[in-house]
Parts: C-alpha cells; sequence; structure tokens
C-alpha cells in the first residue's frame, strides 16, 4: 500500500494520507540553521549542534509518536471548532490532507470545513532562521471568521540537560516580547550571547510564553486551553516552560486567500553588545529586527524561498541521468543525491532515530559519506577532509568521532577502530579524482589538534598506511582493534556486565584477532595510495605500497580463504568467523564483497565463487543480510552483533550500507543484471508499493532492514542517517552507469543491465558538462567511445586540452 507518490517534476514526494506507518521526515536548512520536520508538522530546530544548540523541543520515543514541532491551529471563531492543517496534533478528520517534501522545504496542508491552509516551511539560504508561510483559503458561501494560533516550545538550549535537569531548569526560563515579536532569552543573562525569536507578520490578537497558560494544566498540544477559549492570555514566562505562541484573527469573504508569515530564528550578538541599553538586562535587537522585518514580508519569503530551489537546482544539475528504470532515475536525480547532502550536514547526529545528542561525526562515516556528496559541495568537502584529518592520531589512528562544534575527538569513544584510518584515504582520493585540486595534500593539518604537530594532509595518508602494517595479527592479517566497519563484531570485548559499552569496552589487548575486511579495504586504499604517490612523482614508495599490497592479498587468499568464500576474521582464540566451520555467522557480506570490489581473485575465480555464495546463501529479496545463520544466542567471544535478535541490525539484518560494495564487485566480473538487481532491491523508490512493510518514507534509504530470521522481515528503520547514502549512490553512479570520476578525468564503463538499450547523462565536471550517451548494440561490456564526435583510446576521457566547456560523449557498449 502507498502513502502518497513521487512528484518528480517538483522533485517532490507527495504524502496524502497523514497517518503513515512512521513519522515520514524532511531535513530544513543546509548551511548552519537546521530542522527536521515530519508529514504532520512534528521536529525541531537547532543551530549547527543538534545537542547544546537546540531552539525548539522535541520528545523522543514519545507517545502519541512524533509530538512536538511548528503547530498551527484553526478555530472557527463562529462555532468554536478548532483544527490543525497538519493533522497532528487535533488529529482531526481532514479533507485533502497533502505535504509535500521537497529539496529543502515542506508544505503542509488540508482542508477542514471549507477552510483551506497550507504551510510552507523552509530555511532560507545564507540566514539562520526558519519562514513558516501559512496560507488561508476561505472555500465557504458564507464569510469565516477564523483564528489562527502558530506555536512553538523552545529548548532550553542543551537538549541533553533540558531533558534532565529539571530542578535548575523549571527556574531558568526567560522571554521579552517587544512588538508582537517574542524572544526566547533563557540564560542570555549570563554567559550566552544567542537568543530566539518568533515573529509574526500581521498584527496579533495574542500571544503565550508560558506554556501552562497556553495549554492549560493537564492537557496536551492537542486540545491547548487558550486555543479552545478562543484567547491567548498574554502570559510573560519566568522558569517552567517558556513556548512562543501568536493567535492572528482573520476575516475571510468567500473565495478570499490571505497570507500568515512566521519567522523563528537563531541570533547572536557581539559578548559586549548583548544588552540595550547597556547594562540593562534587555536584548540588544538593533541587528535582529532588520532581519526579522525582512522576512516577514512575503515577497521577500518568496524570493527566499526561488533562491533555496535554485540552489538545489544547481546542485542537482551537477549529474543528471534518464535511463529506462523510473526508480533509478529518480533517486540518482532526486532523492539519493538530497540524502548524501543530508548526511553531510547532519552525519549521524538528528534523525527520527538520531536523537541529537549522540553521536558526533563518525572519522569512518564522514569519509565515506565524502563518496556522495563530494561533486555537490566540493569546498565543504575539502573543509570536511582536514577537520577530519585533524582528528587524526598521531600514531596513524583516529579517534572514532569528533564533535562538529569543537571540531575535538571525543573522548568518551576514544579511537581503536581498525578500520578508521582507511577510509580517510578512500576520502581524500575521491576528492582529489572529483576535483584534481592537488593543493589539499600540502595542507598543514594537525593530529589531534594539537598545535606544533603539523604536517602534510599527505603525511596523514602516509601513516594510515602504516598503521596496519604496525598491527599485523598472527596471520599477517590486520588486526581488528575494537571493531572494524561492523561496530558490532567485538572480537576483543568480552562484556558480561550489563549496560557496558561494547563500543567502549575492551578487555584483551587485541594481539590476535584478525580482520578480513581490513585487509580488503588495505588492498583498496593501498592501491588509492600508490596512485596519489605515484603522482606526487614518488616512484619508489607507490611501488613500496603495492608491493605490501600484494602481499596482503596473498595473505587473503592463503588464510582469509575459506574454500567457497572469504572468512571474515579470526577472533581472541585464532578461531575462524564467518566460516563453514562456525555453527552459526558461517558466511558474512562485508569482506566477501570489499575484497572482489578490492579486486581480490578477479583473476582465479575465487571472487566469482564468493559473489556466488553471497548471491546462495544471503541475498533475499529484500536485499542482502550481513551474515548467515543468524546468532540465535550471545556469544562472549563476538560481542553487540549477537546481542540483536536474529535478523536485526549487524544480526543478519540487511544492512543497506554495505549492500553496494556486492553490487560494484558484481560490476567488477561483468555481471550488469545482478548488481542492478541488487540495487533494485533495496531501492526505496522500487519499495514504494510494500509501504505497509517496508514502514519508512519510500524516498531515502534506511540503514537496516530486517533479514528473514525477523518476524518482521521486509520492514525498514533507521532512516535518513546512513552510509547507505553515499555507497549506493556510488554504485549506481560510478559503477553500474560506470560514469567515473579517475585522477586522469571521467572515466565511461557501464555495467548495466542486457535489457536496458542505453541511458543519457548529463556530468558537469571540472567546470566542464559531458553530455553523455550509451547505446546497447551487443550484450557484453566493451565500451566504444567517441568525444565530439572524434574516437578514443580506451575509456577515459580527458579534460579538454582547449578551451571547450561542453563535451559530447558518444559509447557503444558491444
Ligand atoms: C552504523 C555506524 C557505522 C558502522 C555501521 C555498522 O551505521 O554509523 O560506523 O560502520 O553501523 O556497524
Ligand atoms: C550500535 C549499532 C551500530 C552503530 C553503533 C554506533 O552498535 O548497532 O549500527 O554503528 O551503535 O554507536
Amino acid at each position: 500500500m502507498k502513502y502518497g507518490h513521487f512528484d518528480d517534476r517538483s522533485r517532490e514526494y507527495v504524502i496524502t494520507r497523514p497517518d503513515t506507518p512512521l513519522p515520514w521526515i524532511n531535513y530544513l536548512g543546509c548551511q548552519a540553521y537546521f530542522g527536521i520536520i515530519s508529514n504532520t508538522a512534528g521536529g525541531y530546530s537547532f543551530y549547527r549542534d543538534a545537542r547544546l544548540r537546540r531552539l525548539t523541543r522535541y520528545r523522543y520515543n514519545n507517545v502519541p509518536m512524533d509530538f512536538g514541532g511548528r503547530y498551527i491551529y484553526l478555530r472557527d471563531d463562529q462555532s468554536g471548532q478548532f483544527w490543525s492543517p497538519s493533522w497532528q496534533p487535533t488529529r482531526n478528520e481532514l479533507e485533502d490532507y497533502s505535504c509535500r517534501h521537497g529539496m529543502g522545504y515542506s508544505i503542509i496542508g488540508s482542508s477542514f470545513t471549507g477552510i483551506e491552509a497550507h504551510t510552507r516551511y523552509f530555511v532560507p539560504l545564507d540566514e539562520t532562521l526558519e519562514i513558516w508561510q501559512l496560507t488561508i483559503t476561505n472555500h465557504r458561501a458564507t464569510r469565516a471568521q477564523i483564528s489562527s494560533f502558530a506555536s512553538i516550545e523552545f529548548c532550553l538550549w542543551d537538549a541533553q540537560d533540558d531533558a534532565t535537569n529539571f530542578q535548575r531548569n523549571f527556574n531558568t526560563g526567560q522571554v521579552e516580547v517587544e512588538d508582537g515579536v517574542i524572544y526566547h532569552k533563557t540564560e542570555y543573562r549570563e554567559r550566552r550571547n544567542h537568543f530566539a525569536y518568533f515573529a509574526c507578520s500581521q498584527p496579533g490578537a495574542g500571544f503565550d510564553t508560558q506554556r501552562e497558560a497556553f495549554l492549560g494544566a493537564y492537557r496536551g498540544w492537542d486540545a491547548p486551553a487558550a486555543v479552545e477559549a478562543g484567547q491567548l492570555t498574554n502570559s510573560i514566562a519566568h522558569g517552567w516552560s517558556p513556548i512562543g505562541a501568536h493567535q492572528v484573527k482573520i476575516d475571510l469573504a468567500p473565495g478570499e486567500t490571505r497570507q500568515i508569515v512566521f519567522v523563528l530564528g537563531y541570533h547572536e550578538n557581539p559578548v559586549d553588545q548583548k544588552f540595550d541599553p547597556p547594562g540593562s538586562q534587555t536584548i540588544n535587537k538593533i541587528s535582529v529586527k532588520p532581519v526579522i522585518a525582512k522576512y516577514l514580508d512575503p515577497v521577500e519569503a518568496d524570493a527566499a524561498f526561488e533562491h533555496l530551489r535554485q540552489y538545489w537546482a544547481s546542485l542537482l544539475g551537477i549529474f543528471q541521468v534518464d535511463t529506462p528504470d523510473i526508480h533509478t532515475n529518480r533517486m540518482v536525480n532526486i532523492w539519493n543525491a538530497y540524502q548524501c547532502m543530508a548526511t553531510f550536514n547532519m552525519s549521524r547526529s538528528a534523525s527520527f532515530y538520531e536523537s541529537g545528542i549522540g553521536r558526533g561525526l563518525g572519522f569512518r562515516d564522514s569519509n565515506q559519506d565524502l563518496l556522495g556528496f563530494v561533486h555537490m559541495v566540493p569546498a565543504r568537502a575539502r573543509e570536511r577532509i582536514l577537520d577530519l584529518a585533524s582528528t587524526q592520531l598521531a600514531t596513524g589512528g583516529a579517534y572514532h568521532q569528533y564533535q562538529p562544534l569543537t571540531k575535538r575527538g571525543n573522548n568518551d569513544i576514544g579511537g581503536g577502530f581498525n578500520d578508521d584510518p582507511h577510509w580517510l584515504i578512500i576520502g581524500v582520493s575521491a576528492y582529489l579524482k572529483e576535483t584534481g585540486d592537488w593543493s589539499i595534500l600540502d595542507e598543514l593539518v594537525p593530529y589531534d589538534n594539537q598545535p606544533g604537530s603539523e604536517a602534510p594532509l599527505y603525511d596523514h595518508l602516509q601513516r594510515s598506511f602504516h598503521y596496519t602494517l604496525e598491527r599485523l595479527g598472527p596471520h599477517g592479517l590486520p588486526l581488528i582493534g575494537r571493531a572494524d566497519w561492523n561496530d558490532c563484531l567485538n572480537l576483543n570485548c568480552f562484556s558480561d556486565t550489563p549496560g557496558q559499552s561494547f563500543q567502549t569496552t575492551t578487555n584483551k589487548e587485541g594481539k590476535v584477532a584478525e580482520s578480513v575486511f581490513i585487509a580488503g579495504l588495505f588492498v583498496h586504499s593501498g592501491r588509492e595510495l600508490a596512485a596519489i604517490a605515484a603522482r606526487r612523482g614518488l616512484n619508489a614508495e607507490a611501488a613500496a605500497y603495492l608491493t605490501e599490497v600484494a602481499k596482503m592479498k596473498q595473505v587473503v587468499l592463503s588464510h582469509g580463504w575459506d574454500g567457497e568464500w572469504f572468512l571474515r576474521a579470526y577472533d581472541d582464540l585464532g578461531a575462524k568467523v564467518g566460516s563453514k566451520e562456525c555453527e552459526e555467522g558461517k558466511i558474512f557480506i562485508e569482506s566477501n564483497g570489499y575484497c572482489v570490489l578490492a579486486g581480490i581473485g578477479l583473476d582465479d575465480g575465487k571472487a566469482a565463487q564468493a559473489l556466488a555464495a553471497v548471491h546462495d546463501r544471503l541475498a533475499t529479496k529484500h536485499g542482502i543480510v550481513v551474515q548467515q545463520p543468524a546468532y540465535s544466542r550471545y556469544y562472549l567471544n563476538l560481542g553487540e552483533i549477537s546481542s540483536y535478535p536474529p535478523g536485526y541490525k549487524e544480526n543478519a539484518g540487511v544492512f543497506c550500507h554495505v549492500n553496494p560494495w556486492v553490487m560494484i564487485a558484481e560490476t567488477r566480473l561483468g555481471h550488469g543484471d545482478q548488481a542492478h538487481d541488487y540495487y533494485s532491491r533495496i531501492n526505496p523508490s522500487a519499495r514504494e508499493e510494500i509501504g505497509d512493510l517496508h514502514r519508512c518514507e519510500p524516498y531515502v534509504y534506511a540503514q537496516m532492514i530486517a533479514g528473514p530470521d525477523a518476524p518482521t522481515f521486509g520492514e525498514a528503520k533507521n532512516s535518513w542517517l546512513t552510509g547507505t547514502a553515499a555507497w549506493n549512490y556510488y554504485a549506481i553512479v560510478q559503477w553500474i552507469l560506470g560514469i567515473r570520476t579517475t585522477l586522469d578525468g571521467l572515466q565511461i564503463a557501464p555495467v548495466i543491465p542486457k535489457s536496458w538499450p542505453g541511458f543519457t547523462a548529463t556530468r558537469i565536471f571540472r567546470g566542464v558538462t559531458y553530455n553523455i550517451s550509451i547505446e546497447r548494440q551487443g550484450e557484453g561490456e566493451q565500451i566504444s567511445l567517441t568525444v565530439d564526435g572524434t574516437p578514443i583510446k580506451g575509456n577515459i576521457v580527458p579534460p579538454p586540452a582547449d578551451a571547450r566547456r561542453k563535451v559530447t560523449i558518444k559509447g557503444i557498449l558491444s
């Protein structure tokens, strides 16, 4: 069953019933001010850091679910009836409900008793505020007297403290109301120099800033007492829970439409200019007032919206494709690229599943995310790389996470995840291939943010590589440390104490447990590094890397091959993990996908054998699971992976992040049909029809789909913030469609389904627009290319030697 439909022309997903199985969200903001917004206007806003600068309050895991948001109420002042056009929080029976989630905006609304109302929510570029444009139309035959109420609940900034420290927080809340604008200034009197504000374009008929005055004691957002009564009370918050609520009365003739604009924003003042007059306790509003006035003007608001639309059109315009498969097209052209930008902006911090108070930016996650967004925001990718590298340790290892506000490594979780350093090489390599900006390698970057430790970024890559060589185990495979990519395969943890963190508890020194996955990753990143070294003229160094890569490949073939597939690891006792000798967890996806992706076993049949085993043992109609058989009980020597009930998360769930490794691996063997088939199994658009089973948004990937061992096989969880976005984008664009960035230019090497007659694409690459058309004339993957009519050798199109900025590439597959 479907809960809406795609509107590809408008780049929107249109939800047509409000009671989606889970809140289906969207993101507002793309620079410094952000919000999440659900299809019923739930969600919250923050400035830069979802934990430390939370503007509005949200209660996770609440009942009813998804409560707290940007709520608008309308009240018929003749009958006294009131409702919310976004369904929540009042949940009336609405007509023509729709929520259009678009690129950086959402439009939510409906009709009720002849009154149509829609609100467009978005964050203008280069501003730290959000605009709500409420449009109300009277479709009745008679005049309508309507009160409209807009409301938010302020968070007292630190979302963690806000949810726990009530003995303090019930005393600190403060507001000011001036010229109809509500200012939230809790803690402004002391060390903060920032405040929030909530403003309305129309003269107000009342306001409230104290939650209890608005809602009434023991009442909820579904029936605020002041809305029911039809009159806000002009309350001023002193402690307790400051809110912002505005009331506007409108009298609408039949057919008349009116717009009201609300602006919710964040503002900082210089520390020595906080108050006006100086010495008072009143917020200095000199610099904020013009901003508020500007965006309350509907003409300015419309212009800001148009600007935002153009921004997204230009980002998405960098790569567009037209294939015979509509699901491929809309994910590549719109939603997958958009999701990649969300993972860039949010990392894993704020979604319906990530509470904004948990993790910082992951070292491994953020480096992999680069694969999906580097072409859209190369300058910001550059900055991200340098930030990440600054949290690398002098050993070459890395802090597993860092805080976006401070850009410092996170001590609580520390380091010791032995795959981490290699993702930096992969990320930097992706950046170089996209931009050709070799200067990044000479940037001086500190280790562990320590002044004095600065070294060229290239030095960081060298240390990343050596980190593994200095940490080899008994078979010559890389030691796993706390964990590799699979955070839940904790071979040195041995935790028997409830509540201990599998991520940080390490009970073994870790001199035995080895990872075949890291070996595959090493082979891949080592080749990338060798190519970079060669480009720098360091031929001996490049050759040395390739020697180590060749050795590692040999070690994998001798000690990492289980007979029919690649082993996953050796545990602390030296016993095999992911082997036919194991009772459970006989075969894993990561080592098989990654070793083949890295090219191991391509020449001796092992790669094909491994992928056949993945196909036969791990692939399901809902995607490829992590391992089989699932762990049916807790294993002390394996850790968190066995803590999950079978079929969920890392214990034999379909972890969508790693499925693309197998897709890429399949393309390396020329299996376009198989690669695209795997791609389609987890493509959210292709799963739209099974919305009741899938349950998450059909326009973005979820981290996980329950595997066949789970009672809810096929059910997705944890949508939006997952490495799945980048890897699927990378797999379809660069390996299946085969439009691949290389150090030497754009490579065209499609491995597409046999039934496709071809496809066309546009790619803006290093300032040149390439119009690409691929035509299939035979069933194979041999390609012959002409560039602006001239045949070229090979499949790499070098940048034009002349001033051409538009290039036509034609490819014939035979
Ligand atoms: C989560 C983590 C990621 C990890 C994966 C597998 O997605 O963010 O770092 O690799 O789980 O455990
Ligand atoms: C849990 C999750 C894993 C995630 C990790 C991050 O282990 O299962 O997916 O990477 O938490 O802290």
